[in-house]
């Protein structure tokens, strides 16, 4: 059944992270209506128990879906994603696309063979990880480090801040602990947070800690906006007017980022 065509899709995450999904979705599907989601109100969810962060996406997704009626919701957060996309598919009936660590797109780029993974802790220690090393990177290193500091950093600078230098090289450092990290290639921004200061971590990684230059910082964003763009062919959109977004936190904490919200095409700004 083809959807309304002013029926949006969603964007869920615990804050701005879910912004460096809408970027690339944006580019993939410029007509698109979206409603980004942010639940500043659970935020982190890195720091949760999988039965937390399970019951309250899919408690969230439902409550979200059922007022705005969007055809497609993208999970645009790791570690959601890597604990709860089974279950949320279960529960709801539009399509339900996840964000999870790129390490399949790390194991092909790669040239030495050894891969850094950033992630919240709920990431990293999830069996969906697990899952995709065994299926993707078995015959390579990866080495995982939970960075949820990261998460802070990227808020700052989306407010006008400026990421804490020495933080982001204590994370990229902890990183490079075990022998095999010499030959790192790849680093994986396993949290959908971290894309927005990727300049700033590949600076430090160079500059402060005199990485390789060709050390590559990726990420899946363009792929789940290629995937979503599969799902939603032959649909109609009708984008008539900016975008909205909804917390479930302080309106004002989330009005502080208004500016960099319209710079995404957003300009509706309200409370869930
Ligand atoms: N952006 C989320 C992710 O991709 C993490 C933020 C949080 O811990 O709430 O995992």
């Amino acid at each position: 059944m083809l959807s309304d065509p002013a029926s949006p899709i969603l964007l869920l995450d615990t804050g701005v992270g879910g912004l460096s999904v809408m970027g690339e979705v944006r580019k993939a599907l410029p007509g698109v209506p979206i409603l980004f989601a942010a639940d500043y109100a659970g935020q982190p969810y890195g720091q949760k128990t999988e039965a937390q962060v399970a019951a309250r996406v899919a408690g969230l997704l439902g409550r979200i879906t059922e007022r705005y009626h969007p055809r497609l919701a993208c999970i645009a957060c790791n570690t959601a994603s890597t604990i709860a996309l089974g279950m949320v598919r279960e529960v709801l009936e539009i399509p339900i696309v996840g964000t999870v660590p790129a390490i399949k797109p790390a194991a092909e780029n790669t040239r030495t063979g050894v891969i850094g993974l950033l992630g919240t802790a709920g990431t990293i220690r999830q069996p969906y990880v697990d899952e995709l090393e065994r299926n993707f990177a078995s015959d390579k290193t990866l080495l995982r480090h939970a960075a949820p500091e990261l998460v802070y950093e990227a808020e700052t600078k989306l407010r006008g801040g400026t990421p804490d230098r020495k933080v982001l090289a204590a994370a990229l450092n902890a990183m490079t602990e075990r022998d095999e990290a010499m030959a790192m290639d790849q680093v994986i921004l396993g949290c959908t947070h971290f894309p927005l200061i990727r300049e700033e971590l590949a600076d430090v990684a160079v500059f402060d800690l005199g990485w390789p230059a060709d050390v590559q910082f990726i990420d899946g964003a363009a792929g789940i906006a290629r995937r979503i763009a599969h799902l939603l062919e032959g649909e109609t959109f009708e984008r008539s007017g900016p975008d909205r977004a909804v917390t479930t936190g302080d309106l004002d904490h989330f009005l502080a980022l208004k500016p960099v919200l319209s710079t995404y095409g957003i300009d509706q700004i309200e409370q869930f």
